[in-house]
């Protein structure tokens, strides 16, 4: 926020409050790279299409939202097998590293799963940010060079008001030849660099590129903390009597226990809540039958990252189905009153009248007979339907918590105070 002085120098005033933060030169590049959907094999997908700012940095598709909440990628017909989580707050993730209490809990990086650590580029979202561009089932370029060649020689240069040799200098640009970019419609082509020097100045750029990402998603624009909530904790606004019930359930052990994973403590700058303590775990979240890669697609998570760490593969069974603890900021972001939201890492839930009623009674209700029950058959036949892993679902925190309607209720009400405006 700049700052007008005063003729006589004395008195700070605020200057425009409407006037939006103004974002630095490599802020800015990278906000650009962001929404840019030439940076997608056919032209057609940025990382804001499915990382939506008007839905909370998640997936703004009503028909994937309301059934299997896997976006397609940019070549029809590819899909992954997880929803996208919010990409906002996600800077505050650290770099991946273990805690050693009874034995070892798994802390930080990006990914549900955590493979995106961190320690390649020295930043989580950095390191994040090279995955999408890459993968088949996403963006989907066939190489690194792709990306740099769009970058550096942008179809439309009014899309890059700083340019990327702007920010890192003209020294940092490279010369793509023809016979590679040529390749780069070509989701299935097999681009070998060849030339060493080359490969590393394209390197280079690729890790820039990412760099320049991370940097936009560290800004007050993709992390305002400027919800109902924050207002009501820093005094300059309320919330409804039912909202603060809601909270006392959030917080209290004996209650509702959320903030033992959702954490209240000030993990964001300004001692605000991001509402999770980045480590992992199997809350029990049945199957998403309109998964895209079937119906009987279980979600290894972070088990399954760690079989191929050689540090963590001991402890890698112990977490099989564990996914990260996502921030409940934005969680009610929506463009219009009823469009379709999905929750959890396979969008299984698709109300959060649904989800509280989960963690209340997971372990109470009866199996559903049908092991593929959707969220409204189940609420409907009172039942939850089987885990994806059952053997290492958390039974101590969750899933008996004997909370009233009416604290469901207020619960609720407190979650959709954290949307940010
Ligand atoms: C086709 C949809 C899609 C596109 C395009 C996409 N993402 Fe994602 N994003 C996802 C999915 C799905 C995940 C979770 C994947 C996983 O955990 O394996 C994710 C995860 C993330 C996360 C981690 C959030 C967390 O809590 O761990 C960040 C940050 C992110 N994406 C940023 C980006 C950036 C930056 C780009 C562009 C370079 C991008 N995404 C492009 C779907 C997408
Ligand atoms: C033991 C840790 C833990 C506790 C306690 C916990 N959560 Fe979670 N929460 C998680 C994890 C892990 C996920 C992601 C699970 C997945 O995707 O499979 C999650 C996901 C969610 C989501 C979905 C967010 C999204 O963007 O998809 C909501 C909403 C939520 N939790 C609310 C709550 C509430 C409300 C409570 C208290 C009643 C609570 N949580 C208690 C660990 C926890």
């Amino acid at each position: 926020m700049k700052h007008v002085w005063m003729a006589t120098g004395l008195l700070p005033l605020l200057a425009m409050p409407s006037l939006a933060a103004e974002l630095s030169p490599i802020e800015q590049l990278g906000k650009s790279l962001f929404f840019d959907t030439n940076l997608s094999v056919n032209r057609n997908q940025a990382c804001a299409s499915c990382h939506d700012p008007d839905t909370g940095f998640t997936s703004p598709f009503d028909e994937f939202n309301a059934a299997g909440a896997v976006v397609q990628g940019s070549v029809a017909g590819r899909f992954g097998n997880r929803k996208p989580p919010s990409a906002a707050y996600a800077t505050f993730s650290p770099i991946l590293h273990h805690i050693d209490d009874d034995g070892v809990t798994i802390v930080g990086g990006a990914f549900l799963d955590g493979r995106a650590t961190g320690k390649k580029l020295g930043s989580v979202t950095a390191d994040q940010a090279q995955g999408p561009f890459l993968n088949p089932v996403e963006m989907g370029l066939p190489h690194a060079a792709c990306v740099v060649a769009r970058v550096l020689d942008p179809v439309d240069p009014f899309a890059y008001p700083v340019g990327y040799t702007d920010v890192w200098g003209a020294d940092a640009a490279v010369e793509i030849p023809a016979e590679i970019t040529g390749l780069c419609n070509d989701p299935d082509a097999k681009i070998d660099i060849g030339d060493e020097a080359l490969a590393a100045r394209i390197d280079g750029a690729f890790d820039r590129i990412a760099i320049s990402i991370a940097t936009y998603e560290a800004t007050d624009e993709m992390n305002p903390f400027s919800s109902r909530f924050d207002a009501w904790v820093a005094g300059t606004g309320t919330l409804s009597e039912q909202e603060r019930r809601g909270f006392e359930v959030f917080e209290d052990e004996d209650k509702g226990n959320c903030a033992a994973c959702h954490v209240l403590a000030p993990t964001g700058r300004e001692q605000r809540a991001v509402f999770t303590d980045w480590t992992f775990d199997n809350i029990g979240v049945p199957r998403n039958r309109d998964n895209p890669q079937g119906a009987d697609y279980v979600d290894p998570g972070l088990g399954e990252f760690l079989r191929t760490d050689p540090v963590y593969a001991a402890y890698a069974e112990d977490v099989m189905g564990a996914q990260q603890v996502p921030t409940l900021r934005n969680l009610d972001k929506r463009l219009s009153p009823n469009a379709p939201k999905a929750y959890m890492h396979n969008g299984y839930f698709k109300t959060l009248e649904g989800v509280v009623h989960f963690y209340n009674t997971r372990d109470v209700l009866p199996r559903c007979a049908d092991p593929l029950a959707s969220e409204a058959e189940a609420l409907a036949g009172n039942c939850w339907p089987a885990p994806e892993f059952e053997a290492t679902m958390n039974k101590d925190e969750l899933g008996d918590l004997k909370l009233t309607a009416a604290e469901e209720a207020d619960l609720v009400a407190f979650l959709k105070t954290l949307d940010d405006r």
